[in-house]
């Protein structure tokens, strides 16, 4: 069947893509309350009838579009989020277009050849062991899940614990290592995995989030040890080399995780803060965030691809596939080609792009930071190693108070935290789109 005006819809769609894409330097960076409260006009009850895509489309548009936070222009530095880069966003729309059901070769050959390509790109620019699989999964969160899940059954697997058949009622105990500070999103995994906060063990870190390595529970040949490249607030990362070290040679399996900060292994002046990582056992990272892909871009990497793929293969009797294809190394069964837009960025910057796009990230947010410290109140708290740049202010008007009333301007946009129990709140620079200007002119908003 064929829809009429298939093909006018599509062109529409497009062209007010491309007009949101094109005014993301003027929008205000969040909606104003009456942006936010024309929402309303969504409300509806479920429809009976089919209506026009004409007039869905013009909803999106029109109440929509003027609803986004503009995190895809040069002023948002919230969270640790990335715009996508046109090369990606373009890729994005064919992957759409095509509709693949990316899981294997003989669902899709072309996303099965450009995932395992892409997967060999990321483990040469990030020079992690050749030898790792790499599975394209929706977040940081959901890879790391599915890393800590292979982590566990492998250490299992060397005791001769069979985990796919016995299960955990019984099992030796495994246990995890974590720091104080490790994100969220790990202790969210470990708990659906099923270690229970109050078993795990938490290590201290030092001032700036680094895991402090004199005060490392002891380690054994059954201990998952989480570590971090590029802590969400400051961006710090653990000491890498004295940590895996003693982690090797206890027998423990070692997880990074790298939703960010791991692509400062791919620049020359930061690649020596991940001194060390490549002799872990298992790695996370996004492409949502620094790499600059589409959303629901990350990447599960562990070093024993054949470990990975026993932990999380879905092979069926109606759907068998190499051992490493995709829906093997990841917890869908049916997947977007979501390996595709991080072909395309590498595709299109090279290792040289994506080093480049790195480094003047880090050096703006060193720009940003020298601007803004002791001005107008503000008061840098960590040694800006990479993209981040966490502040307070000094007590005349509260952190939250100024990142409200900044945020308010609508000419950029950032979030609040805590650092170590404090109030704070902090920048990240990790837009492609930003330029020395649009820093210059944050550093104006936020210090008058
Ligand atoms: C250090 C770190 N780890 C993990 C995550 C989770 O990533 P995702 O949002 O892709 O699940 C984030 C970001 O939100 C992060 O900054």
């Amino acid at each position: 069947m064929k829809l009429p005006g298939e093909i006018a819809l599509m062109t529409a769609a497009d062209m007010l893509a491309s007009q949101y894409v094109q005014t993301v330097h003027e929008r205000p960076v969040y909606p104003a309350p009456a942006q936010i409260k024309a929402l309303d006009g969504f409300d509806e009850d479920l429809p009976q009838a089919p209506s026009s895509p004409h007039t869905m489309l013009d909803m999106l548009d029109t109440l929509g579009s003027p609803a986004t936070s503009v995190s895809t222009g040069p002023h948002y530095f919230g969270f640790v989020i990335g715009g996508v880069l046109p090369a990606a966003a373009a890729a994005d729309r064919m992957v759409s277009a095509w509709d693949q059901c990316a899981s294997s070769h003989a669902n899709s050959p072309i996303a099965a050849k450009l995932e395992a390509l892409a997967g060999r790109w990321v483990l040469d620019i990030l020079d992690l062991p050749r030898s790792a699989a790499v599975g394209f999964g929706t977040s940081a969160t959901a890879c790391g899940l599915s890393c800590f899940a292979a982590a566990r059954r492998e250490l299992l697997a060397r005791l001769n614990w069979d985990l796919d058949n016995d299960g955990l009622v019984g099992a030796p105990e495994i246990k995890v290592v974590v720091s104080d500070i490790s994100h969220i999103t790990i202790f969210k995994a470990l708990r659906i995995l099923g270690f229970g906060k109050r078993h795990l063990l938490v290590a201290k870190t030092d001032e700036q989030g680094r895991i402090d390595v004199n005060t490392l529970p002891p380690l054994d040949d059954r201990t998952i040890l989480c570590l971090q490249a590029g802590e969400v607030n400051g961006g710090d990362f653990d000491p890498f080399i004295p940590l895996i070290k003693k982690a090797k040679a206890a027998g423990a399996w070692v997880n990074v995780d790298g939703a960010f900060g791991l692509w400062a292994r791919a620049t020359k002046t930061h690649r020596h803060l991940t001194d060390g990582i490549e002799l872990a056992d298992s790695w996370t990272t996004d492409g949502h965030k620094w790499l600059n892909t589409p959303y629901d871009s990350a990447m599960a990497i562990v070093k024993d691809g054949e470990a990975f793929a026993r932990a999380t293969n879905a092979d069926a009797v109606y759907a068998t596939a190499e051992t490493h294809a995709q829906k093997n190394l990841t917890l869908e069964f049916s997947r977007r080609a979501r390996g595709i837009p991080v072909w395309a960025v590498l595709k299109t910057l090279g290792r040289q792009g994506v080093c480049e796009m790195v480094e003047r990230h880090c050096r703006q947010a060193n720009m940003l930071a020298k601007g803004i410290d002791g001005k107008n109140g503000i008061k840098v708290l960590n040694d800006v190693v990479l993209n981040q740049v966490l502040c307070t202010t000094n007590g005349e008007e509260s952190p939250s108070a100024f990142t409200e009333r900044m945020n308010a301007t609508g000419k950029l946009w950032f979030g609040n935290t805590v650092w170590r129990g404090k109030p704070a709140f902090r920048l990240s620079v990790s837009n492609w789109r930003t330029t020395d200007a649009d820093i210059e002119r944050a550093i104006s908003v936020l210090t008058t």
